[in-house]
């Protein structure tokens, strides 16, 4: 099989490259990334891709670009988005031409090639928030950011493509993921590294809002799972079965660096914060998925790996981020 990976240099990508290249080595990859502020430069210039791998540089958005990478191609996984909810309450423009467009490019170069699968990776948000219960694949979308808002669109243009053109789309909606290679702005990375400079953690409100965390190499096992075996037209929720509350969560990490809980600082609360996400995941259950790393294991893993690896996250905590923090922390910077 030949897969186009799009947004491979970005975190849940280049994990999933990873996967595929120890998992299936039959298959040949080609990633196709637009190397965002996001993306992993070192990972796609890193020569031990090996053979059967080729990166392009590009944006999923330049349709008749991404049709040429993509001839001869079995698969499209596209993980390519804009993602993180606090800038895109900050500048939501980027994410709506990603999320939306280019999710549109990519269904066109889809039926214009005839490519055999399209995997829609999306997350739990599109669900938008629930203080009890869980959210199957059969919940209204009620998103609540132009993050969200923005993936949720994406969703419906791809089912519209399957009902209009019978285009083989299907659809992941998993929730929050950790572990390596995390852009240090989503909450654990951020945590975890501020932490290890004695630095505040910003709590958002009341830091009672729950989310499910589900390994990032357990995602990767249910995307691969989903796109050799799943059903085309249909949804697939991916939860970690592990749900905590934001304190929680914080001081679980303090915990884990030995570092404390005075570092702590109850922020202004983000606009629009999604109380609860939850996940009923017995359709992906059926197929024979299961997360297969214990949380408190996978949190103590992750939090080693970001002390090992200072060297590849202080720089991205430099330079241009330092804007974005200031901006979105202010008083705290
Ligand atoms: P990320 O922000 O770490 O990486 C995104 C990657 O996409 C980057 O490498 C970036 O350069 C690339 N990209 C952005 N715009 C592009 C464009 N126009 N063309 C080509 N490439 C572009 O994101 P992530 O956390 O790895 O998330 C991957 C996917 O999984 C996203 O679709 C996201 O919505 C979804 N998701 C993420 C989570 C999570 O917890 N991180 C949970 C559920 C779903
Ligand atoms: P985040 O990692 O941004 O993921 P998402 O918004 O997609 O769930 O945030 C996870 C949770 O942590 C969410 O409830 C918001 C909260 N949070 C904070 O309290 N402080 C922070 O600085 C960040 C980035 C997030």
């Amino acid at each position: 099989m030949r897969i186009l990976v799009t947004g491979g240099a970005g975190f849940i990508g280049q994990n999933f490259v990873r996967y595929l290249q120890a998992r299936r080595p039959d298959h040949s990859i080609v990633n196709l990334d637009k190397l965002t502020y996001a993306a992993d430069r070192e990972f796609v210039e890193a020569p031990a891709a090996g053979p059967g791998y080729q990166f392009v540089q590009e944006d999923i958005c330049r349709l008749e670009k991404v049709r040429e990478i993509a001839r001869g191609v079995d698969a499209i996984v596209n993980f390519a988005a804009e993602t993180h909810v606090d800038r895109s309450i900050l500048d939501p423009g980027s994410f709506i031409q990603t999320d939306v467009y280019g999710t549109f490019a990519l269904l066109e170069v889809v039926r214009e090639l005839g490519i055999r699968r399209f995997v829609q990776v999306s997350t739990d948000e599109v669900y938008g928030s629930t203080e009890g219960g869980a959210f199957s694949e059969a919940s209204p979308l009620n998103p609540s950011n132009p993050y969200s808002a923005s993936k949720a669109a994406g969703d419906l243009m791809a089912f519209a493509y399957w009902r209009t053109h019978r285009l083989p789309v299907l659809v992941t909606r998993s929730s929050n993921n950790f572990g390596p290679y995390q852009y240090p702005e989503k909450v654990i990375p951020l945590f975890i590294t501020n932490a290890l400079d004695d630095l505040p953690l910003p709590l958002y409100g009341d830091g009672r809002h729950v989310r499910d965390w589900l390994y990032v190499m357990d995602n990767c096992a249910a995307i691969d799972l989903v796109l050799h075996r799943g059903r085309e037209g249909e949804v697939y929720n991916i939860g970690g079965g592990h749900e905590l509350p934001n304190i929680e969560l914080t001081r679980r990490v303090l915990a884990l660096l030995g570092k404390p809980e005075s570092l702590i600082r109850h922020v202004a609360d983000r606009p629009g914060h999604d109380r609860r996400y939850a996940l009923d995941c017995r359709k992906l259950h059926a197929l024979g998925w299961r997360p297969t790393h214990a949380f408190d294991d996978a949190l103590a893993e992750t939090v080693r790996w970001y002390q090992d690896h200072e060297a590849w996250w202080r720089p991205r905590k430099a330079g241009a981020f330092q804007e974005y923090y200031r901006r979105q922390y202010g008083e705290l910077a």
